[in-house]
């Protein structure tokens, strides 16, 4: 969507706020021995005290948040898995309030992890700061893919080519439809000031799709179940550096 009252603003301001808050809140409690499952109850707990509704769950997934471990690489249902040290989790809140949506991620390790899952998160996390540096009013939305794809090249890693960031704001998946996060030439949409995207990097050890399982029908995995790891904010595109919303904080 894009911005056109202060009212929008705002509410896109409070539901941003409050995803980044319970993706803190659950971060903080992941440890070795918690189930996916009592993390999500967190989350379920944290958005109904805030009066938000999961966005997931509005789309039929069986869970109020998206908690993805090691191969799994996004949409992983919480339940009974056992979180262990070395394990790169990946924590996905969406969730609305009022009509308005908003959407964050983050891969993190618990302990110290390996030195691939290390890598792939510090290319992640660089890949979603330097796509935010290219989401300017008036540039290619192709270049911030191409900013994820040279991040992820540079560190000698790939990107999850059929996952990708897009507009949000009235509904979890919003105009623009897709932000991809490789260079997509064909692409002449440009970026509006006011525009709210969601940009998501998924960085990849190895393989560049995920499928769908066919056990549960939701968790994304690699074909030889290799790993990623995915930073994810919504934003408000402007004529300068865009404006976070799903930066943690006091309630607004
Ligand atoms: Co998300
Ligand atoms: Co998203």
């Amino acid at each position: 969507m894009i911005i056109e009252t202060e009212e929008d603003l705002l509410k896109l301001q409070r539901i941003g706020r409050i995803c980044a808050n319970v993706l803190r809140d659950m971060r903080a409690a992941a440890r070795p021995g918690v189930t996916t499952g009592e993390l999500d109850e967190l989350g379920a707990r944290l958005l109904k005290a805030y009066g938000a509704n999961s966005g997931p769950m509005a789309e039929g997934f069986p869970a109020y948040t998206c908690i993805s471990v090691n191969e799994e690489i996004a949409h992983g249902i919480p339940g009974s898995r056992i979180l262990q040290s070395g394990d790169l989790v990946n924590i996905d809140v969406s969730a609305e309030l009022d009509g308005y949506y908003g959407d964050t991620g983050a891969s993190f390790l618990l302990g110290k992890g390996d030195k691939m899952a290390q890598r792939l998160l510090k290319a992640s996390k660089e890949a979603l700061a330097n796509a935010i540096t290219a989401a300017v009013a008036g540039r290619p939305i192709n270049h911030i893919g191409r900013a994820v794809e040279n991040t992820a090249r540079r560190h000698g890693l790939r990107i999850i080519k059929n996952l990708c960031g897009h507009g949000v704001g009235h509904t979890l998946h919003d105009e623009p439809e897709t932000i991809d996060n490789n260079y997509e030439p064909q692409n002449r949409q440009r970026l509006e000031k006011g525009m709210v995207i969601a940009i998501e990097p998924f960085i990849s050890e190895a393989e560049m799709v995920v499928i769908q399982s066919k056990r549960d029908g939701w968790t994304l995995y690699t074909p030889h179940r290799t790993r990623a790891a995915q930073f994810e904010h919504t934003l408000v595109v402007t004529d300068k550096r865009p404006l976070i919303l799903t930066t943690p904080g006091p309630d607004i």
